[in-house]
């Protein structure tokens, strides 16, 4: 089985649900407490041990590629005045971890995993959408490698949401478990309400075959007449293995305003220097 080494992180979306915010700053550059949240999910890929982070841009995203990079005017400064540069560490790449592919129009989630495909080559990876903000002990990546180094094959993240949610989702049609690995019989990307085979929905968090790519080389559009990364893996099942792992930990949709404030509260309440005064103002407000 190959080593788990490169991850493909979809930025190249437009990010309408957060306008005006996101008019002039990419949607992944929006902070949780005070961290942006592609560094979340770039964090949780190194954990993981993934060496190579594939960006699959769009036009007006460059802060991310900044945010990553050295800012010697910062750095300089920092240092002059004497300050410690604790703020900005781990923000660097290190030379060649991160490489940028340009999606030239947003059409769907798989076809911006597919413009990485040259760059994947014929090893297993990883998927992150950094809208969605997976906090557990591991990691959720590396809870995924861990059950991968099992398994083998495909393995998509698994969690369950309120029925009232499933419409939003990828969702999977369970077959048997075994403890938290679920076999994973069909998938399907936005069922309408009502008609969901399951709670069990993808949280943006895969890892998948080099196969895939071939699949979505003659993807048809899907749900909302986008190329769905969901539709090219229900074509892989029964073809290699399929499963879910059911994530331990908390999980946050920051593609949503309520998920988005709801992370900010529980992420600032986890620490020690600014929960004190969120607690009170809690307190306060809600009796
Ligand atoms: C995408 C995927 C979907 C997944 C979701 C997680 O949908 O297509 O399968 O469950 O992310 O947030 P999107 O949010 O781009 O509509």
């Amino acid at each position: 089985m190959k080593k788990l080494r490169k991850a493909v992180f979809p930025v190249g979306g437009l990010g309408t649900r957060f306008l005006p915010a996101t008019k002039a700053m990419p949607k992944e550059m929006l902070t949780v407490v005070d961290r942006p949240l592609i560094q979340y999910a770039v964090d949780e890929a190194r954990e993981a041990e993934i060496e190579q982070m594939i960006f699959v841009t769009g036009r007006g995203k460059s802060a991310i590629e900044d945010h990553f990079d050295i800012s010697y005017e910062l750095e300089t400064t920092m240092s002059e005045r004497g300050k410690d540069l604790d703020a900005i560490q781990g923000t660097r790449f290190r030379p060649g971890e991160v490489i940028y592919v340009r999606q030239q129009e947003p059409i769907g989630l798989g076809h911006a995993i597919w413009c990485a495909r040259h760059i994947i080559g014929d090893e297993p990876f990883a998927i992150f959408l950094p809208d969605e903000l997976m906090v557990g002990t591991p990691g959720c990546m590396k809870q995924m490698v861990e059950a991968y180094e099992q398994t083998g094959g495909n393995i998509v993240c698994g969690y369950e949401v309120p029925d009232s949610e499933t419409h939003k989702y990828g969702v999977i049609t369970p077959g048997e478990q075994h403890g938290a690995l679920v076999e994973v019989k069909a998938l399907v990307e936005k069922p309408a309400p009502g008609t969901a085979p399951s709670n069990l929905m993808i949280p943006g968090r895969y890892i998948l075959q080099p196969e895939v790519m071939r699949v979505l080389e003659g993807q048809a559009r899907g749900a909302g007449n986008e190329i769905q990364l969901t539709d090219a893996m229900a074509q892989m099942i029964g073809t290699q293995p399929f499963h879910a792992w059911r994530f331990d930990g908390r999980r946050f949709d920051c593609g949503d305003k309520a998920g988005f404030i709801t992370a900010n509260i529980a992420l600032a309440l986890d620490r020690e220097d600014i929960a004190p005064a969120v607690r009170s103002w809690m307190r306060d407000t809600l009796g």
